[in-house]
């Protein structure tokens, strides 16, 4: 079987990275990797209850080592957690052998979607201004992936279209 890249989708929570993900894999044939579900899968707790039980800090530590070995597989759709590109070890890794997306959203789309989601251990946790502070820091590195999707003013099959055609013409010129 041909070898392709990973197509690894970055973004804030709310972004929409598994359910344009799931939709992705399908279209290109790849299987779908969503990394939160797998830590989920090999932790036997779910996201919110590593972050009560065990704490941040062991959460990023095996967001880092799971990450890492999905990404070293080959032809799959990644839908990395929100703060995964932030690692720089993730993200050096990608830069290098995958092709990223980043989907983009207004701050306060992405606010309202997350905000008081009791999945997202983050989000209960800040307030809607120290909401929009993480995503200004974090869009600053979120930008150093392969494209940028501005999504607001699209629908999720125009969005798809955008990324299979970054990821058919990225074969070509890669
Ligand atoms: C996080 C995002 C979450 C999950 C965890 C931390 C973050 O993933 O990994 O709650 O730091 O942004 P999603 O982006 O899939 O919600």
């Amino acid at each position: 079987m041909k070898l392709n890249k990973n197509l690894v989708l970055v973004g804030m929570m709310g972004s929409g990275k598994s359910s344009i993900g799931k939709i992705l894999s399908k279209k290109l044939e790849f299987e779908f990797i969503d990394t939160d579900n797998k830590i989920e899968e090999i932790e036997k707790k779910t996201i919110s209850e590593i972050f009560k039980i065990n704490g941040e800090k062991y959460f990023r530590n095996i967001e880092e080592t799971i990450s890492l070995k999905l990404l070293k597989l080959n032809n799959k759709v990644i839908a990395l957690g929100g703060g995964g590109y932030i690692n720089s070890n993730i993200r050096k890794y990608i830069i290098k052998k995958c092709i990223s997306v980043w989907l983009d959203w207004k701050n306060e789309t992405l606010i309202n979607r997350i905000k008081n989601n009791k999945k997202r251990p983050l989000a209960t946790k800040l307030s809607s201004m120290e909401l929009q502070n993480l995503i200004s820091k974090r869009s600053i590195i979120y930008n150093l992936s392969d494209y940028k999707i501005k999504c607001d003013k699209l629908d999720k099959k125009e969005i798809v279209e955008k990324i299979i055609n970054l990821y058919e013409n990225s074969k070509i010129t890669n």
